[in-house]
């Protein structure tokens, strides 16, 4: 395989290197088709990501071949696939980024009392060999090669500092520092990170990197106050997305960088206006929702509600706002077209909203823009937003909502009757059931026969208004397999069947592909 140059930073910028594919796709419930996978990744390099973490290739067939897809299409980031610290595992990474302009192999091996005694039953020696062996390994195919003492943060001292400077010496390039469990604190990682490179021989010529999980609220935190103490790499995933609580949030991380110059004087190469995007598309590829007040992405971010708040933002914006809208990708609300606008008009509206579609699906989302603008009065960017991520989430799948009818009310028996596309096929069934969504979701599932559970079925409106589009999130767990859908109409009822068939179209996917062994997982 080609050598290429590994990413190494200037003293002022923070490399990002985001793990949204991996680590957050690794986090139940969350996982993504080939196709979203793609289209995340794109976005991810026209945001300016430095590394992409494409994903775990030993772990399933299915991560193997998006890291090889992934690895194909990516025109300027690093791409990046995880390996344990084993032969087959570094082997399977190499082969999947084998098409990749750069690639990075990360390999990594639980170092901490815990991992090494109760995960591993390996003592610090052979501990120690493995780390040897596995970075050699790596650097046989790049020379681009990232390890990671997983559970670093609660490691001893001085065992640390000798994997780390085997690594090193084995030609590591990139060292990172998870904190696995969201255990530590700003002031003990910013002094951890430190400890490291003024000790471990060699640190000077790599980059040291931090991971931060989100456990206690304080992976943003800890991960800036890992720059502090040196370090210049950054993992982090949109929506912060990633295993139990999360990984830091890419798009705070990087804005508080931007905004806060005085206290962080360093910059990233993040284009920082289409952090909103790339949370909206991670959103509906996921089906996590952002919470109203999350910050930087969240609904309510930019919104002032209380009179003064609103008086000193229209007098002067910077009386309560620390940054701007329009920096973040955020657009102010705007009336876009109405049931006359035309297929030209459309279409430029999804251009400048970021969405590129072919011929095809361009058509179905306009017959669906034309029929929500026959619905509803006001017809706002959030609304077609919510509309082609519904079309896109549900594009090429096998099975597709054809019709729905639900009776509900006092004094009748709540039935639904629904008829689903089964592979060219309409079947259709009707059931009655404690109410509405549960007939409507038992008719599915005797069309589509499965043993899952519903674990979340969650509403939420696109705008303000009777007339607003339902978004619709469901969360089916099916044995080890969870999977989620999203679905947006203005009837709740159709928003919630679609959403439904959708996460049954990942269940039947899943259900095909080899799944990954639990104890492939890498938190
Ligand atoms: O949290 C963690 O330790 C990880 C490693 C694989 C870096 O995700
Ligand atoms: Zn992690």
């Amino acid at each position: 395989m080609s050598t290429n140059q590994p990413t190494t930073a200037d003293r002022d910028q923070v490399v990002i290197f985001d793990t949204t594919l991996r680590d957050g796709e690794q986090s139940p419930g969350a996982s993504m088709t080939l196709e979203e996978k793609l289209q995340v990744a794109a976005l991810l390099d026209e945001m300016g990501v430095d590394i992409i973490e494409a994903g775990f290739p030993i772990a399933s067939n299915g991560d193997f071949e998006a890291v090889t897809e992934i690895a194909k299409v990516v025109k300027n980031a690093v791409v990046c696939g995880l390996a344990r610290a084993g032969n087959a595992d570094i082997d399977r990474a190499a082969e999947a980024l084998k098409h990749a302009e750069r690639r990075r192999i990360h390999t990594f091996i639980g170092t901490s009392p815990l991992h090494r005694q109760f995960q591993l039953q390996l003592d610090k020696d052979q501990v120690y060999e493995r780390v040897v062996s596995s970075v050699t390994r790596a650097r046989n195919y790049t020379d681009d090669v990232e390890w990671s003492p997983m559970d670093a943060t609660r490691t001893e001292h001085d065992y640390l500092c000798r994997t780390v400077e085997a690594a090193i010496k084995c030609g590591a390039t990139t060292i990172n520092i998870p904190d696995t469990v969201g255990y530590t604190t700003p002031d003990e990682f910013e002094a951890l990170i430190r400890m490291l490179i003024e000790k471990v021989p060699g640190a000077g010529d790599v980059v040291f990197s931090t991971h931060c999980h989100n456990d206690l609220g304080l992976a943003v935190a800890n991960s800036l106050s890992g720059v502090a103490g040196g370090a210049r790499q950054i993992e982090c995933s949109i929506n912060g997305l990633g295993e139990r609580a999360g990984n830091a949030a890419l798009e705070e991380v990087v804005m508080a960088i931007k905004t806060r110059g005085d206290a962080y004087p360093y910059y990233t190469k993040i284009d920082t206006t289409l952090l909103m995007r790339a949370s909206k598309l991670v959103s509906a590829v996921s089906a996590f929702p952002v919470q109203y007040n999350k910050a930087i992405v969240g609904k309510n971010a930019f919104a002032h509600e209380s009179g003064i708040h609103q008086d000193g933002v229209l007098k002067n914006a910077e009386t309560y706002e620390i940054m701007k809208p329009e920096d973040v990708g955020v657009k102010s609300t705007s009336l876009v077209m109405g049931k006359h606008s035309g297929r030209h008009a459309f279409r430029e509206k999804l251009l400048a909203l970021g969405f590129e579609l072919g011929d095809n699906a361009m058509e179905d989302a306009f017959r669906r823009f034309k029929d929500l603008a026959d619905r509803k009065k006001h017809v706002f960017d959030e609304d077609i937003e919510a509309l082609v991520e519904d079309e896109m989430s549900q594009a090429g799948e096998k099975v597709k909502l054809v019709a729905l009818t639900v009776i509900a009310g006092t004094g009748t028996p709540p039935k639904a009757v629904v008829t689903l596309d089964v592979d060219g096929e309409h079947v259709t069934r009707e059931e009655t059931g404690d109410g509405p969504v549960d007939a409507m979701f038992k008719a599915i599932r005797a069309i589509v026969p499965h043993e899952a559970n519903l674990q979340l079925y969650q509403v939420g409106a696109v705008t303000e208004d009777s007339d607003a589009q339902a978004e619709v999130s469901v969360r089916l767990e099916e044995g080890d397999k969870i999977v989620t859908g999203r679905g947006a109409d203005t009837d709740t009822m159709i928003a919630s069947a679609r959403a439904y068939v959708s996460a049954v179209n990942k269940l039947v996917t899943r259900r095909a592909k080899t799944k990954p062994a639990a104890e492939l997982r890498a938190v």
